[in-house]
């Protein structure tokens, strides 16, 4: 059984509980972040922490930790779960319990909840996916906050046209990110992502930063009628790494099958990940 960190302990999963008072329960109010772990070294901690921070300050949530406290407590629930090969890592900040049931008091909890990580289909890297478009605007886009409500709905969408992921498009046209990914694409031998109105992603940021030696980065707006031009497009996010896309909504994306430059992103991200799990960068 896997051990979870509830408000200062230690538990067993199926003894982790929060009130029903909670604003998280009442409100969709609170926080939340997630990560999983390379060779059982969680990928980008302090990175992960300073936006479950940030995600905080947008919202109104007072964290009654700092980031080291938070950080200590994650590698310490790590530690309690060693019977994982690798972990998928929540860390949750719930808003609290409030008197009148909606003013935050800045009495929220932590959680660490570390599960065995879910593993995806090969299928989705050997042969792309499809995702579809859907026009949504979040609220406070920057903050990953636990109303995703949007994201749960818009993914059904997408489940029942055979697609893995919806990706948000504003009332300007642009296509923004994924419900729980971000989004990119070649166009002209130029790898182009939105520069804002998104979560800043890390996997993203990684990305960002190993691309530079090897292909001329663009973040710009990206408008839905730039679609038909795309001649790659992949999505990327904690769990899902990079993953190749073949199909936008009725749009075929280059010749069907994921492209040389994607594959190659998806190579200098595997090694950086396999790299890091070495403990060498
Ligand atoms: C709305 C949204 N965009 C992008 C991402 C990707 O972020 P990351 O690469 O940090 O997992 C997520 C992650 O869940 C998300 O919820």
């Amino acid at each position: 059984m896997d051990t979870y960190y509830v408000d200062g302990v230690f538990v067993p999963e199926d003894q982790a509980v929060i009130s029903v008072k909670d604003l998280a329960v009442l409100r969709g109010f609170g926080v939340f972040d997630f990560l999983i772990t390379y060779n059982k070294r969680p990928f980008y901690l302090e990175a992960h922490v300073k936006r479950l921070q940030n995600s905080a300050d947008k919202i109104g949530l007072k964290l009654n930790h700092t980031g080291a406290q938070i950080c200590e407590i994650v590698e310490e629930t790590v530690r309690r779960n060693t019977h994982h090969e690798e972990s998928n890592i929540r860390i949750l900040y719930t808003g609290g319990i409030s008197s009148d049931g909606v003013t935050p008091e800045g009495n929220g909890k932590l959680l660490v909840m570390v599960t065995p990580k879910l593993e995806l289909p090969g299928w989705w890297y050997t042969d792309g996916v499809k995702i579809i478009t859907l026009d949504i605007e979040r609220f406070i886009p920057g903050a990953k906050s636990t109303n995703y409500l949007s994201a749960v709905w818009a993914l059904q969408q997408a489940h029942q046209e055979g697609a893995i992921e919806s990706i948000y498009v504003d009332r300007h046209h642009r296509l923004l990110e994924g419900t729980t990914t971000n989004f990119f694409f070649f166009k002209e031998g130029k790898l182009i992502t939105p520069p804002s109105d998104i979560l800043p992603g890390i996997t993203r940021s990684v990305i960002l930063e190993l691309v530079k030696d090897h292909f001329e980065v663009q973040l710009r707006d990206v408008h839905k009628e730039e679609l038909e031009t795309m001649e790659e497009v992949f999505i990327t996010a904690s769990n899902k790494e990079v993953v190749p896309v073949i199909q936008i909504d009725q749009t075929g994306i280059g010749d069907g099958k994921p492209g040389e430059k994607t594959r190659k992103v998806m190579r200098l991200f595997q090694e950086y990940t396999t790299a890091y799990g070495q403990g060498k960068v």
